[in-house]
């Protein structure tokens, strides 16, 4: 069982595939109408220099396919350079609504002088000509939008002074949209809130200082063929997991999962501080998602690679503090990319215990996960591995064991090993470790473990009066298999341990 001293298990994290050294070269960067829209000039991309915004010139649009500018002729509250009454003018139908309690102790608690500084330099990102249109990434595309740091700053300025049009109601067009206005972040009085607006102006203060000179990639996902499940030959990839470390600080260079909601970012404006919100926080580049990504469907996810870490953290949800300004030194590719992939799941939210076995959910899990692993066309041997965790296990309340094996098989289909990081839990540690050791010394398949999946439901939980099953999970994956198999000592050993 659990040994304190032991804090790893499986292979060694130094031998799973982190970026850039386990990917292939880029393709060149270009326009591709219809899949990538590229927002600058990738013949005067440099290392080192701010992008050029491309197209120069462009037209005013304002239709349903791309994100409505504040500056647009069509908006009825145009741009005033006065920093307060710049939120309220801008919308002034919620002026009376609106509560800036947090933003106020922010200002005079914490940072008078300064915010007052930062909200001056904003006014250099206000500057319209360096945002040509942007397509809305809409439910079932399969598209990517390449931009600047710079352009993504610009978007959050104007995020902050929460004048994006259309977006301060959720009755109007963006119903099905995650909020970008900040006006949900300057109220309450919750000392969370103070944190929050910390981290952010860290940001804020770390662009106008400098100008950022990388780029930022948001792809939508959609898994328009899921593999089949049952029929799967795949064999279980490399695990390491760990009871200590993070996914966004051990898993550099892997494809980081944010445990997300399906409005992406889910409560980072509002009153959410969780792993998704928490990483939107440091990573603020992320935030810019919500502007334009749709409600995620069930076979979709969001591939964010690029952003940037500002600010470091201690504690978490209520215990959350901003822990001051983070050098991110992850080396960019050949795009000027940060190496920090980003893949947003959502996972399903369980009210019961028991739900979550049923094949249908157990699917729809498996297809999600897969949707944000899986990179067809690319070798095996070029993808990095996920680094995880207990994606779906905190706020969204499910069970651990099943999700970490859920991950191992999604992962496994997608041909790529896996960093699972049980966030403190050392028996979750060995638990897994052990599942993953018994399934890949005996060669059992993908196919065959998602067919146990389906014996559980029906053998166990399918009858089950009570709230939880008699028989846990893996309890019943250790029975079944020893059973099956040629009566083995230790097989029934590792039985009776679960
Ligand atoms: N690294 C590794 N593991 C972590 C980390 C981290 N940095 N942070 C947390 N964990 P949760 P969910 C572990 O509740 O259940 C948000 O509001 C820790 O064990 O964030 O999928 C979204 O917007 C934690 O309990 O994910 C969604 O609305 C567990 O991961 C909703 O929460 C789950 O973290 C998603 O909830």
């Amino acid at each position: 069982d659990a040994k304190p001293d032991v804090t790893w298990l499986g292979t060694p994290i130094s031998e799973l595939g982190r970026m850039p050294d386990c990917g292939q070269q880029l393709p060149r960067l270009k326009n591709v109408s219809g899949q990538h829209t590229v927002l600058i000039r990738t013949d005067l991309l440099q290392n080192g220099k701010v992008p050029v915004p491309y197209p120069a010139k462009f037209t005013d649009t304002w239709d349903d396919v791309h994100v409505k500018m504040p500056w647009s002729g069509m908006n009825l509250f145009p741009v005033i350079n006065e920093v307060m009454n710049t939120i309220l003018k801008y919308s002034a139908g919620h002026a009376k609504k609106w509560d800036f309690t947090a933003l106020h102790s922010y200002c005079t608690k914490v940072n008078n002088v300064h915010l007052f500084m930062y909200l001056f330099y904003f006014f250099i990102y206000l500057d319209p000509a360096i945002l040509p249109p942007i397509p809305l990434l809409k439910g079932g595309m399969n598209h990517s939008i390449t931009m600047s740091q710079e352009q993504v700053a610009s978007l959050l300025a104007n995020a902050f002074f929460c004048s994006f049009p259309r977006r301060n109601s959720r009755k109007t067009e963006y119903l099905n949209y995650p909020d970008i206005n900040f006006f949900r972040l300057f109220e309450g009085a919750s000392p969370k809130k103070i944190e929050k607006l910390k981290t952010l102006m860290c940001y804020f203060k770390s662009v106008t200082e400098q100008r950022p000179t990388g780029l930022v990639t948001f792809t939508r996902k959609s898994l328009d063929r899921p593999p089949n499940w049952k029929s799967s030959q795949s064999q279980l990839t490399k695990l390491h997991i760990t009871c200590e470390g993070t996914i966004e600080d051990d898993g550099y260079g892997m494809l980081q999962v944010d445990f997300a909601n399906q409005f992406v970012g889910g409560g980072v404006i509002g009153s959410g501080l969780v792993q998704e919100e928490i990483r939107f926080l440091i990573n603020p580049e992320l935030i810019v998602s919500r502007l334009f990504t749709e409600a995620l469907g069930h076979k979709e996810c969001l591939i964010i690679t690029g952003t940037q870490q500002y600010s470091s953290y201690t504690g978490y949800a209520q215990s959350y503090k901003w822990g001051g300004s983070h050098q991110d030194s992850t080396p960019r590719d050949g795009w000027q990319r940060k190496c920090t992939e980003i893949v947003a799941i959502d996972a399903l939210q369980f009210r019961s215990f028991l739900e979550q076995f049923h094949p249908a959910r157990i699917n729809r899990e498996l297809n999600k996960a897969y949707c944000g692993f899986a990179r067809p066309g690319e070798r095996s041997q070029n993808l990095s591995a996920v680094a995880t965790g207990n994606w779906g296990c905190g706020v969204f309340g499910g069970d651990t064991r099943l999700k970490a094996l859920l991950q191992m098989l999604a992962a496994a289909e997608a041909g790529r090993d896996v960093a699972y990081f049980t966030f403190g839990d050392s028996q979750l540690m060995t638990d897994v470790h052990n599942m993953h050791a018994f399934l890949t010394a005996r060669n059992i398949s993908v196919g065959e473990v998602y067919d146990l999946l389906g014996q559980y439901y029906s053998s166990v939980c399918k009858s089950c009066l009570s709230r939880r099953p008699d028989v846990s999970l893996y309890s019943f994956i250790y029975q079944q298999v020893s059973s099956s198999l040629a009566p083995d000592a230790s097989d029934s050993g590792a039985a009776r341990q679960h």
